[in-house]
C-alpha cells in the first residue's frame, strides 16, 4: 500500500468512525481490506485503494465497517455487571420509584453480548421489577453486528465466554449447531445503528450507560467529543460504564469515579450519591 493511498484511508476511518489506524498498523488494514476487494470482484487491494477517492456511500461504509473490532462476550469482566446489579439497579429501583422507569443504552454493543446480560440480569430481578417499564437499547455502527445482535443466535465458543451455565440452560435453546437466545430476552432489547460521533440527542435520555472497550481505538479528542455527546444524554444522577483499560480522567470533565466503583463515572452535575 502507498504512503498516500494508506493517508487517505486512514482519514476515511478518522472522519467516519472515529478510528485511529497509524502506519504500524498497515498489515490490519491490508488483512481486513483484502477481502472488502474480493467480495467487490476487484484484483485486490490495490485496485480497492485506487478507487476509493471516488467511491460511493456504499463503499466506504463497508471499509470502515470492516475495519471495526466487535470482539464483545457475555458478563465480560463479570464486575461491571455485579456492581450494576448491586449497586446501580437498588438506586435506580428506590430514586425512580415515582415514575417506575428508566433506561439503559449498550453503546457500541456489537453483537449483542452486554445488552443481553443485563436483560438476563433484569430478568433474573423480575419479582422486584414487576410494573416497571425498562428500555435497554443496543447500538454499534456495524450494521453486520446488529443482524447479528438481533438474531440472537451464539457459537458454543461465544456462549462458553462468560455466560454461566445456569442461564445459558434457562435461556437458550439449541438450534443446529448454535444457541438461540429466548425470545423474552430478545424482546427486552432494541438494537438501532448509530454512530457515537454523531448528535445522540435522538435516542433520548438515558440512566445507565455501557460505553465499553471503544473509546481505546480514539485518539484524545474524539474521546473528549464521545463522551461530550454521551453526557448530554446522560441523567443528572446516571451512571456511565467504560472499559477496563478506560478512564474519563484527563479526557472529560463531564463525568467523575463513583468512588470505590472502578470502571464506574456519574456525570459531573450529580450531587454526591
Ligand atoms: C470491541 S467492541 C465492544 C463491544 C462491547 N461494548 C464490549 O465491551 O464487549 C467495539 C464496538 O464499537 C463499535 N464502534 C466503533 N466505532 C464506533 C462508532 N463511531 N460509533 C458506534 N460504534 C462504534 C464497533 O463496531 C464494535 O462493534
Amino acid at each position: 500500500m502507498r504512503p498516500d493511498e494508506f493517508d487517505y484511508v486512514a482519514k476515511i476511518l478518522k472522519e467516519r468512525s472515529g478510528l485511529i489506524v497509524t502506519p504500524d498498523k498497515t498489515y490490519l488494514l491490508e488483512s481486513r481490506l483484502t477481502p472488502v476487494a474480493r467480495r467487490r470482484g476487484l484484483k485486490g487491494l490495490d485496485e480497492l485503494m485506487s478507487g476509493l477517492r471516488s467511491a460511493g456511500e456504499d463503499l466506504l461504509r463497508e471499509v470502515t465497517e470492516a475495519m471495526t473490532t466487535n470482539e464483545s462476550f457475555f458478563f465480560r469482566d463479570i464486575k461491571p455487571f455485579d456492581q450494576f446489579r448491586t449497586l446501580v439497579l437498588p438506586y435506580l429501583l428506590d430514586t425512580r420509584s415515582s415514575r417506575r422507569s428508566f433506561r439503559i443504552w449498550s453503546a457500541a454493543c456489537s453483537s449483542g453480548q452486554e445488552a443481553y446480560s443485563l436483560a438476563m440480569i433484569l430478568k433474573e430481578e423480575a419479582s422486584r421489577l414487576a410494573g416497571w417499564k425498562i428500555e435497554i437499547v443496543g447500538t454499534d455502527i456495524s450494521t453486520e453486528m446488529l443482524e447479528k445482535a438481533k438474531a440472537g443466535l451464539y457459537s458454543q465458543f461465544e456462549v462458553q465466554r462468560g455466560l454461566p451455565i445456569q442461564l445459558l440452560v434457562k435461556y437458550f435453546k439449541k438450534s443446529n449447531e448454535l444457541w438461540q437466545i429466548d425470545p423474552a430476552i430478545r424482546a427486552m432489547v432494541q438494537f438501532r445503528e448509530y454512530n457515537l460521533l454523531h448528535d445522540l440527542k435522538p435516542l433520548g435520555q438515558f440512566d445507565v450507560v455501557f460505553c465499553r472497550n471503544v473509546l481505546i481505538y480514539f485518539d484524545q479528542p474524539t474521546k473528549t467529543r464521545v463522551l461530550d455527546n454521551i453526557d448530554r444524554v446522560t441523567a443528572e444522577d446516571g451512571f456511565l460504564y467504560l472499559g477496563g483499560a478506560e478512564t474519563v480522567l484527563g479526557i472529560s470533565d463531564k463525568f467523575k469515579p463513583v468512588p470505590e466503583q472502578r470502571g464506574i463515572y456519574t456525570t459531573t452535575r450529580s450531587r454526591p450519591k
